[in-house]
């Protein structure tokens, strides 16, 4: 397909151009754009993989959003908040323990934990451990950013979910995709490595839609894009929708690196691999190069449940790691930011 010839080359390609990649359907032409995009992976950025931990320090959000089954509208979910020695303790142990070099802070809107707080949760940890944070704790004001840069967050996890202003609006209420978009320029330009990306197959989004997630993710200069499927969560709004074939997801990958070859950290999110067992494989073979592994304790991570039945839930922290590293290993890939 002359598309893909393109591709390899590295010339850009049109909107036009990347639709009809994502309106492939024959499993010949699918080979062939999985194919591309790992040739372009290799090519760029050999043969790493970063690894980094994830730590879901609460699941009380104040947020509505209609597909999350953390939602506040969910009820029937037992919340957790983790203290801060707890949170201390769980970041030590996956940083000294198990060699995690990148941990993601991650939690619902939960008032509890002022800015203030935060900060002195990132600083205690950078005072003692030499690692990279990212906070994934939804809008917390541009204002707010700033103070956590300077208490030493040095990157920013948070999807725009849908780059479409009137499907944003609808499963999330009261919130505006401009306010998300606000956060993500503006933690840019302050120095923040941005990590951010979409929902796929939410009910009433189109192809298009996707394409223009992929490019908005681009403008927004990710460092890492996150693409994964939507879930329905039986005790939310959408619970009666449709999965995504998991093959859109691929495609989505494969689009990511084509339209970001050189530089593009593509994760292999959990959702997907929760959607489909052998998504973690397929995914690094079609353009991704990143995982993150769950460093919640035990106790707490079961109720983190954003969707149901979430890969990996019933896992230590070092089986995780262990499977891990035997898939980079035969997949000849090595892992980047894990490591004692
Ligand atoms: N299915 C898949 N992903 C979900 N998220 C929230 N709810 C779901 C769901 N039902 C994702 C959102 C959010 C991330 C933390 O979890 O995209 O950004």
């Amino acid at each position: 397909m002359n598309i893909l010839d393109k591709a390899l080359e590295e010339r850009p390609l049109k909107k036009e151009e990347l639709r009809k990649l994502l309106d492939i359907e024959q499993p010949k032409e699918l080979e062939l754009l999985y194919k591309t995009a790992n040739f372009l992976r290799q090519k760029n950025l050999s043969n790493s993989c970063c690894v980094h931990g994830i730590l879901e320090f609460s699941n009380y959000c104040k947020q509505g959003c209609l597909y999350c089954g953390i939602s506040t509208a969910n009820t029937n979910v037992p919340r957790y908040r983790m203290t801060h020695e707890e949170i201390l303790a769980a970041a030590h142990e996956a940083i000294n323990r198990y060699g995690f070099k990148a941990l993601v802070l991650q939690s619902g809107e939960d008032p509890a934990y002022s800015v203030d707080d935060l900060c002195s949760i990132i600083k205690e940890i950078k005072k003692n451990d030499a690692v990279l944070i990212f906070i994934s704790i939804g809008e917390i004001g541009i204002d707010g950013l700033k103070k956590l840069y300077e208490a030493g967050a040095r990157g920013l996890l948070m999807r725009f979910e849908s780059s479409n202003p009137a499907l944003y609006s609808k499963i999330h209420p009261n919130c505006s995709l401009e306010t998300r978009i606000a956060h993500l320029k503006a933690a840019y330009e302050m120095g923040y490595l941005v990590l951010t990306g979409s929902l796929i197959g939410i009910p009433g989004q189109t192809k298009d839609d996707i394409i223009n997630d992929i490019l908005l993710t681009k403008e927004l200069h990710a460092e890492m894009y996150s693409f994964g499927p939507f879930l329905p969560h039986p005790e939310t709004p959408l619970k009666d929708a449709q999965p995504v074939p998991s093959t859109e997801i691929l495609k989505t990958l494969a689009i990511c690196r084509i339209v970001d070859p050189v530089n593009a950290k593509i994760l292999v999110t959990t959702g997907f691999e929760t959607l489909d067992p052998k998504a973690r494989e397929q995914g690094l073979m079609a353009g991704a190069n990143s995982v993150m592994l769950n460093v919640t304790p035990e106790k707490f991570k079961k109720n983190y449940t954003i969707y149901p039945h979430r890969a990996h839930e019933d896992e230590s922290i070092q089986y995780q790691i262990d499977t891990t590293l035997a898939l980079l290993r035969n997949l000849g890939r090595a892992p980047t930011d894990l490591g004692i």
